[in-house]
């Protein structure tokens, strides 16, 4: 089979759960921009059923699929070759299915996270220092993009320091400056940072903000969730954060470094922020 039997070209995320997830938006707002005629679903799939479900969509003529959690590393391993952010994380969020078969996993989330800070707020990490919360997938994504931008101090910080120390081991073998990575408790965290980034899943698991108010206060804050999973945010600045956000940027733009990787074309982030934004703010959406 191949894709000449369709007359869109096909995309889709898979995840699970997968019905939260706004990429299918996204990503057919960003083809409206440029008349591009493509699919793009969501997919559920089971714990188990990455590696046969990506094959078989591939083989039913498939482009590209993003991947989210749990899958990301599942991702990793199914793909072919992979470009150096998922290999620096080990964890991939978009696929592309190439014409010769082959399979090519990338991760655009590091991309996406600091094309939001730098270029939406305006945010310089050059000589900053950052704490980052959390040492799961979704803090492996960004610590390379983040050393790379030039920060003084980039501290991990998790509520287990194990998994901490390891992302730091990790990261040291490829990042040859030396004193900028640093591995934290939860009770061992500075006074002050003046960029702090929340990459825990502590909204989603029930759990309350690991942090004690004082080490927000002056800082400018971002939380990797978004809406309403977006706890730290809300509370960074209920507790004098000098600025704070949610990731709904980060979600755009790593879906525009995605799309620009399957169609070689750069959407217009802005516009669809605010059609997004205004999608989440319905009744019915929440
Ligand atoms: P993800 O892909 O979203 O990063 P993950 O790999 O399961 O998911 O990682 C979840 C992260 O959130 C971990 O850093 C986890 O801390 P532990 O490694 O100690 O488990 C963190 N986390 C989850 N719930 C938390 C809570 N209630 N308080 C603090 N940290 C929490």
């Amino acid at each position: 089979m191949t894709g000449g039997m369709y007359l869109e070209k096909r995309y889709a995320v898979v995840g699970n759960p997968i019905a939260q997830s706004r990429s299918p938006e996204i990503h057919l707002a960003f083809a409206a921009q440029f008349g591009d005629v493509i699919e793009y679903t969501k997919h559920l799939v089971t714990l188990d059923g990455f590696g046969a479900h990506a094959q078989a969509f591939a083989a039913a003529g498939g482009c590209g699929l993003n991947v989210t959690v749990p899958f990301k590393t599942h991702a990793f391993k199914f793909v072919d070759e992979c470009d150096d952010a998922a290999a620096a994380a080990g964890s991939v969020n978009t696929i592309l299915f190439q014409p010769d078969g082959g399979s090519r996993g990338c991760n655009t989330d590091g991309v996406g996270l600091l094309n939001d800070i730098k270029y939406r707020h305006g945010v310089d990490l050059t000589g900053a220092s950052v704490l980052l919360l959390g040492a799961g997938g979704a803090a492996a994504g960004v610590v390379l993009p983040l050393l790379n931008s030039g920060v003084a101090q980039l501290m991990i910080a998790n509520r287990s320091k194990d998994k901490a120390l390891a992302l730091v081991a990790k990261f040291e073998t490829i990042f040859a400056q030396k004193g900028v990575l640093s591995a934290l408790g939860l009770d061992e965290i500075p006074s002050k940072a003046d960029v702090i980034i929340n990459a825990t899943s502590f909204s989603l698991t029930g759990g309350s903000v690991p942090l004690k108010p004082s080490v927000v206060q002056g800082a400018f804050c971002y939380d990797m969730s978004y809406g309403k999973s977006a706890e730290f945010c809300r509370w960074a600045s209920a507790n004098a954060a000098k600025y704070s956000v949610d990731g709904l940027g980060m979600l755009v733009e790593q879906a525009a470094e995605a799309y620009w990787l399957w169609h070689a074309k750069r959407p217009n982030t802005e516009a669809v922020m605010t059609q997004l934004k205004r999608l989440m703010a319905a009744p019915e959406h929440g």
